[in-house]
């Protein structure tokens, strides 16, 4: 466009040529109209805010039903989901859409009955585009599950169920404020298992009380429950929890964050001896299979359309939020209004950005995908700290991908953040 040759043709300006078009019209390629409709993969995401405790080291707002009456309160909130999901499916043509994953999650989504997870997740079916292919995961706290609601679930078509363990060990389970011990998670697991569906069971590394033993235990329960999917979580103190008051009245101990290191090392090991691979930094799966379509999609920038209160998606280049509120919530939605409260629309550079930091998550990073997306090599933009890190092992690259090697798993998010860093110094 602008002639900036060394030739001094910048410092001798004509008239000549005029743009009608960036990129010329020769790059441009055949396009049909349907080409242009709005028929990307959507991710839904449904959320409940209940619980039936408070676990103590819990960062989501969660609403404690314990001793209330819980049927009446979810069915009203029930109701105002089923709006939301009827009312944004007609006003942003949703329908259109396939719908690769949706993710009941929560709070804890296996508390409602079995009448409100059927109206749940029928309306679901009834308003979105989705197919046999669809991933329908539910998330679910072992105490919660019984037998007939894993069949009514198997039956409205959910195939993955991950569920909330956390620790093996009964005395960190039960200081941690949940009701279930290890009993009761190997119960709901065998339950789980008669939907033949994929299971993922979270753990945390550096609960209160962890010690190298207890930890030990709970890596080996996991591995032998023979679940699909195990996804470890590095605790983290947030300032809403039971937890950090304890830390800050000095009457708990955490492990500190060496401990925590070695508790992870620990976990890649075995879980790697036991055919386990990571797909990402936090969820190793049987031979690298069983990947979560819902994590990827999101952490490669699909769009997710988040139904309920609190919950966060992203359209297009909106990123939005629903109101935390509840009461706020469902006032809304009995007025025929959606509850979308705040937002954020991407800039280019936060969209890549976004991107480097969430795809790095998945381990391999497709150099290729982000140069079609984006249009330049971000291996060359950000050539000096890629060969730093990999100098430093946390990861290797080819032509194509960067990939986190074991310690790059161990440091989660560094090197998504290492990289992303040279995109924000650019702004
Ligand atoms: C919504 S909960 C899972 C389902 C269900 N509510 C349950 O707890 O069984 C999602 C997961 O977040 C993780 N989590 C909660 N608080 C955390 C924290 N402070 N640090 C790291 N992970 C946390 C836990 O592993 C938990 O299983
Ligand atoms: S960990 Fe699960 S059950 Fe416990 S408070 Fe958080 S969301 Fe609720």
């Amino acid at each position: 466009m602008i002639n900036t040759r060394k030739d001094n043709a910048y410092w001798d300006p004509s008239r000549k040529g005029f743009v009608t078009n960036y990129p010329n019209f020769l790059h441009w390629k055949t396009l049909s109209a349907t080409d242009m409709a709005d028929n990307r993969p959507l991710n839904v995401y449904l959320h409940t805010p209940y619980c039936i405790q408070h676990c103590a080291y819990c960062y989501y707002k969660t609403i404690n039903l314990r001793g209330t009456n819980k049927a009446q309160r979810i069915d009203q909130y029930v109701d105002a989901l089923c709006r939301e999901i009827e009312l944004a499916s007609e006003y942003y043509q949703l329908r259109n859409r396939p719908v690769v994953s949706v993710y009941f999650g929560g709070g804890t989504p296996s508390l409602l009955n079995e009448a409100q997870l059927q109206r749940v997740l029928e309306t679901v079916h009834r308003y979105l585009n989705l197919s046999d292919q669809t991933e329908l995961t539910v998330e679910a706290e072992p105490v919660t599950i019984t037998q007939s609601k894993a069949d009514l679930l198997q039956g409205l078509g959910v195939n993955r169920v991950s569920m909330g363990v956390q620790s093996f060990d009964d005395g960190i389970i039960k200081r941690s404020n949940r009701l279930d011990d290890e009993k009761k998670v190997m119960k709901a697991i065998e339950i789980v298992k008669t939907m033949g569906v994929v299971i993922n069971i979270d753990l945390m590394s550096g609960l209160a009380e962890e010690t190298q033993a207890t930890w030990e235990y709970s890596v080996r329960r996991a591995i032998e429950s023979g679940v699909e999917s195990i996804t470890v979580y590095k605790t983290e103190l947030y300032t809403n929890t039971p937890y950090y008051k304890e830390v800050r009245n000095k009457t708990i101990d955490l492990p500190d964050d060496d401990q925590e290191l070695i508790f992870m090392n620990h976990a890649m090991t075995e879980l790697t001896e036991a055919g386990y691979k990571p797909w990402s930094f936090f969820t190793f799966t049987q031979c690298g299979q069983h990947q979560h379509q819902y994590a990827t999609g999101t952490f490669l920038g699909e769009d997710v359309y988040s139904f309920g209160t609190s919950a966060f998606g992203k359209l297009g280049d909106y990123l939005f939020q629903n109101t935390n509120d509840e009461q706020k919530y469902m006032a809304l939605l009995a007025e025929g209004e959606l509850p979308v409260t705040r937002g954020h629309r991407l800039t280019c550079i936060d969209a890549m950005i976004r991107e480097i930091v969430l795809g790095m998550k998945l381990v391999r990073f497709d150099l290729r995908r982000f140069q079609s997306r984006y249009g330049f090599r971000l291996e060359k933009l950000c050539a000096d700290t890629l060969a730093d890190l990999v100098e430093h092992g946390f990861i290797t690259m080819s032509d194509d991908e960067i990939q986190l090697t074991n310690k790059g798993i161990l440091y989660g998010d560094y090197t998504g953040k290492s990289v992303a860093k040279v995109l924000m110094d650019m702004e």
